[in-house]
């Protein structure tokens, strides 16, 4: 049985009646898909309980159009949650999970400044904020992240080391589709045109030669270059695209091992 909980206190309630039991956490903000999946499954694998939450965290969005275009589909993510007997999901909703109205927050001053960070002003103040929160909330034994985020995956890492948490963080290799493309909950607003494009992203970043090269090519097939770069022993690269259904542009990113 999955049981949905809402308020963070009784989701500490379940969790201390459930004390002895190791625990697997994927923090997600729903519209589930394969990647995710892979998430929970690893979890599954690797404790007795399974915990996934599901909440879209407005403190990370720096664009109030990317929050609103955030696809909810809490009927089909319930789905896939009982699929894969997931013990418990919890459902906060802002006030449940900001009961400060985020006047704290978490700040990482180095590395949450560039790449993504430095195009998103505060995203990942909010993304390592709401993390601190879940994972003190959940107090899972392991939490599950995947590695299509890097810099995210990074630095939850650091906040973990940083302030001691008792929590493993297990970074999950990327699920891509046949063509390449890292699984994303952006991938549905591509036009079909902007599909295919987006399918030679994984293919270009691995088999060019540096950088530049990387940049030339994906600027020939029409992206706009957000940021590429060769750091924490991969190659990360964010691109937008306005081949896309309702013509407002897509950020995809993606990196691969170098
Ligand atoms: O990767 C995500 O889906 C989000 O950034 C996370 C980790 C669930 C925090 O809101």
């Amino acid at each position: 049985m999955t049981i949905v909980i809402e308020n963070p206190q009784e989701f500490k309630n379940w969790r201390n009646a459930n004390k002895g039991k190791t625990m697997g956490f994927v923090p997600t903000m729903g519209a589930l898909h394969v990647g995710h999946e892979s998430l929970i499954r690893h979890a599954k694998n690797q404790n007795e309980l399974v915990a996934i939450s599901i909440y879209v965290n407005p403190t990370q969005f720096d664009n109030k159009q990317d929050l609103q275009n955030y696809p909810q589909t809490w009927e089909a993510d319930l789905k896939v949650a009982k699929q894969h007997k997931v013990d418990a999901i919890f459902a906060p909703n802002y006030a449940a999970i900001y009961p400060d109205n985020y006047t704290y927050s978490v700040a990482e001053n180095s590395i949450s400044k560039t790449l993504c960070g430095a195009s998103r002003p505060g995203h990942f103040d909010g993304v390592l904020s709401v993390v601190l929160k879940l994972l003190n909330i959940v107090a899972p034994t392991r939490a599950y992240f995947g590695e299509k985020d890097f810099q995210q995956l990074t630095l939850i890492r650091g906040m973990a080391e940083a302030f001691f948490l008792d929590c493993e963080i297990i970074g999950v290799p990327t699920v891509r589709e046949k063509d390449g493309l890292a699984y994303s909950s952006r991938n549905q607003h591509l036009s079909a045109h902007g599909r295919v494009l987006a399918g030679q992203i994984n293919a270009i970043i691995k088999t060019a030669g540096d950088t530049n090269q990387a940049s030339a090519r994906l600027k020939s097939i029409g992206f706009e270059i957000d940021y590429i770069a060769d750091v924490f022993g991969r190659r990360l690269v964010a691109v937008k695209t306005n081949e896309t259904k309702t013509g407002s542009a897509v950020r995809l990113i993606d990196n691969v091992e170098i």
